[in-house]
């Protein structure tokens, strides 16, 4: 297994070229499921998650390819991909491919709505809490599939089509709105989406969907329209930027101390975590391509959050922002609503020499002047990287082991961040 080593205390100066995200990637791929024409993305991510969601696209009988290089592209442009379902041979997702990525969990309903039935491991656990998907299957229902659990799958089927219908989410769901629009485009009639999730990949799969063919309204808002249209063609789509490779990278500045331009995104994606950092003490500015974040020598203020659904601060930076806030000047509370277990870099982080005390869904965090490197585990993808931003603030050298979680989410990791003057090597191999 691969480790990371960083030898921390220098400031991060120069440019990072932000990728496309991972989460906006995942649902426009299994979007192409619904069409048996070609949908080719462009700016898509190198990331296991991506090339594990092709393996089990692969198997429903997707036909994946990803375009060679071009003249000018270089190790952190996106890839473009082809994805072809023409014919689906198998309506059936196993537990071998769902348990290693519950997004590909997703890939029930564009099976369902175009195949009528759809045969799916039901994804589990995972670290960061139970997770269910409950209110993914109520969704299919209210447009009329027929749910069954059998064996550890959830089986879904709709012989005579999807029908339109009224869904109402009892809480956000990003999954939940991913799904139930992906069923809604092909159900015959009209369905309204209710308390949906407002994220930034949501409006991206929607756009996509509608240059597909798809009649949807409010995407974006909390009420979205679908009138239902028999069939779905091909397009051409170009990923959205990643808002949390965005906000980590300004957060490792924030940390570090330097002056970054964080190149190919744009400020609205992360609007409320910019002005969390702003608070900190970072200066950040918008630039034609993207943001800069700059910070001097005068330490960093301790700011208390929550985190919320869009357009709240994002649970996926929540771990990032308790690395900086370890070192702030005063103590800060760190409260995470979304998930229920989304804390295990708390030990990891003490080890740095961290002060943090949790109480149920709260962190308090007593910022402290220096954190001493250590060798540390990675625990989960956005955990992981709150290490790597401590690591890169604290005295000394730093071995962030179990690194497979950061290559699931953060393409070029160690490229982009040495390019800005970190040290920091992968090293590869068992230890
Ligand atoms: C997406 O997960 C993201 N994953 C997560 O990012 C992100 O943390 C999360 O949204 C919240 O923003 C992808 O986009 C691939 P949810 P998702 O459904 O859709 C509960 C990362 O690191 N819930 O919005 O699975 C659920 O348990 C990942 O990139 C139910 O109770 O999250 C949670 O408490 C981690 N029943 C809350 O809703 C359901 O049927 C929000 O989860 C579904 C969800």
């Amino acid at each position: 297994m691969d480790r990371i080593r960083i030898v921390g205390g220098q400031q991060l100066t120069g440019s990072i070229p932000i990728s496309g995200a991972k989460n906006a990637a995942l649902p426009l791929m299994i979007a192409s499921l619904l069409t048996s024409d070609t949908v080719i993305l462009e700016n898509v991510p190198r990331l296991s998650d991506v090339r594990q969601l092709m393996r089990i696209l692969g198997n429903h009988g997707v036909d994946a390819s990803i375009d060679g290089k071009r003249v000018g592209q270089t190790e952190t442009t996106g890839d473009t991909i082809r994805l072809n379902a023409a014919s689906v041979v198998d309506t059936t997702a196993p537990y071998e491919l769902v348990s290693r990525m519950r997004a590909s969990f997703w890939v029930i309903a564009p099976l369902v709505a175009r195949m009528g039935e759809a045969r799916v491991s039901l994804p589990g656990g995972c670290a960061i809490g139970t997770r269910p998907v409950d209110l993914l299957l109520m969704a299919l229902e209210r447009l009329g599939a027929v749910i069954d659990i059998d064996g550890g799958y959830a089986v879904a089927r709709a012989p005579g089509g999807l029908k339109g219908g009224e869904i109402v989410f009892p809480k956000v769901t990003v999954g939940g709105t991913h799904t139930a629009l992906m069923a809604a485009v092909l159900a015959r009639g009209t369905s309204v989406i209710e308390n949906a999730a407002r994220e930034p990949e949501v409006v991206d799969l929607a756009d996509c969907l509608v240059k597909m063919g798809a009649r949807i309204s409010g995407a974006g808002t909390s009420r979205i329209v679908v009138e239902g249209v028999a069939s779905l063609g091909g397009t051409r789509h170009r990923v959205l930027p990643d808002r949390i490779e965005t906000g980590t990278y300004a957060m490792a500045v924030a940390m570090t101390g330097g002056d970054v331009h964080l190149e190919g995104t744009r400020p609205d994606l992360l609007q409320a975590a910019l002005d969390v950092l702003v608070q900190t003490g970072a200066e950040i500015s918008t630039t034609n391509d993207g943001i800069r974040v700059k910070r001097n020598g005068h330490g960093i203020d301790p700011v208390d959050i929550t985190t919320e659904p869009f357009p709240g601060f994002p649970t996926d930076l929540q771990a990032q922002f308790m690395a900086l806030m370890t070192k702030a000047k005063g103590t800060s509370r760190i409260r995470e609503t979304i998930f229920e277990n989304r804390f295990m870099h708390v030990q990891e982080l003490a080890r740095f020499g961290a002060r943090i005390r949790l109480d149920g869904d709260l962190a308090v965090v007593e910022g402290v002047r220096t954190l001493k490197g250590a060798p540390v585990m990675a625990t989960d993808l956005r955990a992981s990287v709150s290490l790597v931003i401590a690591a890169l603030a604290a005295e000394g050298e730093s071995t962030i082991h179990r690194v497979y979680h950061l290559d699931r989410g953060f393409e070029a990791l160690e490229k982009k961040l040495g390019a800005c003057g970190a040290v920091v090597e992968r090293i590869s191999g068992e230890r």
